[in-house]
C-alpha cells in the first residue's frame, strides 16, 4: 500500500511562501516520489495551492471543517465549500482543535461523517495527552477515539480514510516515540479498527505516526510494517526538509 505523507502547516503560510515552497518541491523533485503528498495549508492559500500543487503530484486539504452545508456559522468552513476550494482531503479531531479549541469525541464525529459524505477523504487523528499517558490511560483513551468516530459510519472506507496516530505530547516538542512504541500502537489501533470494521478493512488502512517527525527520524518510524506514513508539522514548512522525510519512505512500501 502507498505510504501518505500529509504536511499540516497549522496557522502558517502567506501566498508567496507558499508559491516558493511548491516551486521548490518541484525543483526537488516531489513529482517522482513514490508516497501520496498531502498539504493541509490555512484555508486561504487553499486555492492557490490547490492548483499550484496538481503538476507537482501533490493534493491539499482542510485542516478543519464544520459538519453542516451552510447557515448561520460564523467563522465556519462546510465540506463543499472546501471541495469547491479544491482540496480533496480533510483533518478530523488534530490534537489542538481537541485540546485547544475543546473538541469533544462527538464533534469529531460529526466532521469526519461530514466531510466523507460530502465526498472529501478524511484523517481521522488520535493520541493520548501526556497525563494520561502517565497514567497509563493510553490505550484507553486511543481506542475510545478510534471507536468514538468509526462505529457505525456510513460512508467510510479504506480508500477515503486514514488514521494519524499522534501522542500529544509528542506534537512540536522534538520527543518523539520510540518506533517500537509507534509500531506497538499502530497495531492495537489496526486491531481495533478490525474489530469495528473487518479485518480486511483494518488491513487496507493506512495508519500515519505524528508528532515531531523530521528528516533524522523518518526512515526508521516509516519502515516499521504497521506505519503507513507520516502526519508532519513543523518540518513541512519547508520543502528541504519535507523532501527529506518523503525520501525517507522506504521503497519497499
Ligand atoms: P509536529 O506536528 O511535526 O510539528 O510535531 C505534527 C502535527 O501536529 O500533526
Amino acid at each position: 500500500m502507498k505510504q501518505i505523507i500529509g504536511g499540516n502547516w497549522k496557522m502558517n503560510g502567506s501566498r508567496l511562501i507558499a508559491l516558493e515552497f511548491l516551486s521548490e518541491m518541484k525543483r526537488l523533485g516531489s513529482g517522482s516520489v513514490s508516497s501520496e503528498i498531502i498539504l493541509f495549508p490555512p484555508f486561504t492559500l487553499i486555492p492557490l495551492m490547490t492548483d499550484a500543487a496538481a503538476d507537482a503530484g501533490i493534493e491539499t486539504g482542510g485542516q478543519d471543517l464544520f459538519w453542516l452545508e451552510k447557515g448561520a456559522f460564523t467563522g465556519e468552513i462546510s465540506p463543499a465549500m472546501l471541495a469547491d476550494a479544491g482540496a480533496t482531503w480533510f483533518l478530523a479531531g488534530h490534537s489542538e482543535r481537541r485540546h485547544v479549541f475543546g473538541e469533544t469525541d462527538e464533534v469529531v464525529r460529526k466532521k469526519l461523517e461530514a466531510g466523507l459524505e460530502t465526498g472529501l477523504r478524511g484523517i481521522l487523528c488520535v493520541g493520548e495527552l501526556i497525563d494520561e499517558r502517565e497514567a497509563g490511560r493510553t490505550e484507553e483513551v486511543v481506542k475510545r477515539q478510534v471507536e468514538f468516530a468509526l462505529k457505525d459510519q456510513k460512508c467510510v472506507s479504506p480508500e477515503n480514510f486514514v488514521i494519524a496516530y499522534e501522542p500529544v505530547w509528542a506534537i512540536g516538542t522534538g520527543l518523539t516515540a520510540t518506533p517500537d512504541e509507534a509500531e506497538r500502537m499502530h497495531s492495537l489501533i489496526r486491531e481495533w479498527v478490525a474489530g469495528i470494521m473487518s479485518n480486511d478493512f483494518a488491513d487496507n488502512t493506512r495508519i500515519q505516526y505524528g508528532g515531531s517527525v523530521k528528516p533524522d527520524n523518518a526512515a526508521e518510524i516509516l519502515s516499521r510494517p504497521s506505519v503507513n506514513g507520516a502526519l508532519v508539522g513543523g518540518a513541512s514548512l519547508k520543502a528541504g526538509s519535507f523532501m527529506d522525510i518523503l525520501r525517507a519512505v522506504p521503497l519497499r512500501k
